[in-house]
């Protein structure tokens, strides 16, 4: 009996020892990195010239007047709150110009902005040319303002007959986009050199297939898995067909990422919780592309498959940030993983889904994590926080200029930030309540005025 009680004794304490000591293991491999008070408060340096520094915009939140499969949503009673709508928007179709004009105000040297298949497509094949030479305007505008465009070719919407015909799902939906990434390309090609193929496919897999909240309003783990591979495929077909049309192009994907941290530092389930989460969400799609396979695990799908033409179909890693979250493993409950924001910058959402909670400590080591796994030049392609009252904007701005400097100090090549937004405008199935904009629109006159943060983002903007 003794004998046995000594046994499991040091059973028991070889165990404790094994699981601090990977604990102990993981916390040093992944320090905490803090941003003091005084580095954040420092006097504005601008960025170094050649830096791209600009807003940016989708066509189907600021534009107003499309129809897509959004609208289409958006007519159902409840899909988005207090019923608004994207009928109107900021009316960005009629004030190209205008917008234009306040983003010289604010130093801007870059855009980045969508171009709304469904108007350039309405019907399959046929080619709207009002609205091609409409964003060729946008395109030539912003040069002679001195700011580079960046252009991408889908942000969440789809023409009614592409999402008719099955969406991303679609066997011929890479061959379609691949049509419409040739015909932008040839017609925009001398005037644009960075294109982005996708803005944020985990988002509309996860939220369209996943989720079901958003078009085409699906709740199937096995087509979720075929939209993943059909958003790899179309961006292979798409990437293809911009080289053959614009030689020259630097192409990439927009990466909505967020730093997943484990809730406690000495449970090794939240560890390897942590590590599921961040692998599915933040780079199983970036993966998929270096490697030529794609890969994810869902409960009740598993994907494990080639698919041509990815490695080489990216020239920069787009890198979306809003959010930081700590994970905790509960396999008890019905989302298996729990995560909760940690302290931070938070944005009025609230809710589910707080956006905005953005320490720029965070995106830091999500630099460091992305340029540790593609060694691809990096650019922020969006960051941002809603922010009514235009207190959080400016020291966001600052937060994020800090950790752009420290990737940089430390050979991570960040070569631009695209802050999100311009204008306030339609977000999503949250309607016009979040504000995004450096400029804050007035929803009936839909006059714009400079928000908080907006002299901010003008102070540290790069030497022309
Ligand atoms: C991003 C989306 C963008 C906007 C911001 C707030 O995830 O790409 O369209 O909604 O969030």
């Amino acid at each position: 009996m003794k004998r046995l009680l000594r046994v499991l004794g040091w059973t028991l304490g070889v165990l404790v020892v094994a699981w601090l000591g990977t604990c102990a293991y993981l916390s040093a491999s992944h320090p905490r990195v803090e941003f003091t008070a005084a580095e954040l408060a420092r006097p504005a340096v601008p960025l170094p010239k050649g830096f791209l520094w600009g807003t940016a915009t989708s066509s189907h939140q600021f534009e107003g007047g499309n129809t897509n499969d959004w609208t289409r949503f958006e007519a159902q009673p409840g899909a988005i709150e207090r019923g608004e709508t994207s009928a109107v928007s900021a009316d960005h179709w009629n004030r190209m110009a205008e917008d234009v004009a306040l983003m010289k105000a604010i130093h801007a040297n870059a855009y980045r902005f969508s171009i709304e298949w469904s108007r350039l497509e309405p019907q399959e094949g046929t080619w709207n040319e009002e609205a091609f030479s409409r964003y060729g305007d946008l395109v030539r505008q912003l040069r002679e303002a001195g700011i580079t465009p960046a252009v991408t070719l889908l942000h969440f919407t789809l023409p009614l007959w592409m999402a008719d015909r099955g969406g991303v799902c679609a066997p011929d939906f890479p061959n379609r986009f691949a049509r419409f990434a040739t015909e932008a390309g040839r017609r925009f090609g001398a005037d644009v050199q960075l294109w982005i193929t996708l803005n944020e496919p985990n988002v509309q897999m996860y939220l369209g297939y996943v989720l079901g909240d958003w078009p085409p309003q699906k709740k199937s783990p096995a087509e979720a898995v075929r939209a993943f591979v059909g958003l790899l495929r179309g961006h292979a077909a798409a990437a293809k067909a911009l080289r053959a049309a614009c030689p020259g192009a630097r192409i990439g994907v927009a990466n909505n990422v967020m730093l997943l941290e484990p809730r406690s530092r000495l449970m090794l389930s939240d560890w390897l919780g942590a590590a599921f989460v961040d692998q599915f969400w933040n780079w199983a799609f970036a993966d998929a592309v270096r490697d030529g396979r794609a890969r994810l695990r869902l409960p009740g799908a598993t994907l494990d498959e080639p698919v041509d033409g990815l490695p080489g179909s990216v020239d920069f890693f787009g890198l979306n940030y809003y959010f930081r979250y700590f994970v905790r493993m509960a396999p008890w409950t019905p989302e298996t993983f729990v995560l909760t924001p940690g302290p931070g910058l938070r944005s009025e959402l609230g809710g589910t889904s707080p956006v905005g909670d953005s320490p720029p400590e965070a995106l830091f080591l999500l630099m460091r994590k992305a340029w540790t796994g593609y060694h691809l030049p990096i650019y922020i392609t969006e960051g941002g926080i809603a922010d009514d009252k235009g207190t959080t904007r400016g020291p966001l701005i600052r937060g994020q200029v800090e950790a752009i400097r420290r990737a940089r100090a430390e050979g991570i090549p960040v070569e631009g930030y695209f802050h999100w937004t311009l204008v306030d405008n339609f977000e999503w199935e949250k309607g016009y309540r979040p504000r995004f904009g450096l400029y804050r629109l007035d929803r009936e006159t839909l006059a714009r005025t400079p928000a908080g943060g907006a002299d901010v983002f003008a102070a540290l903007a790069p030497p022309r």
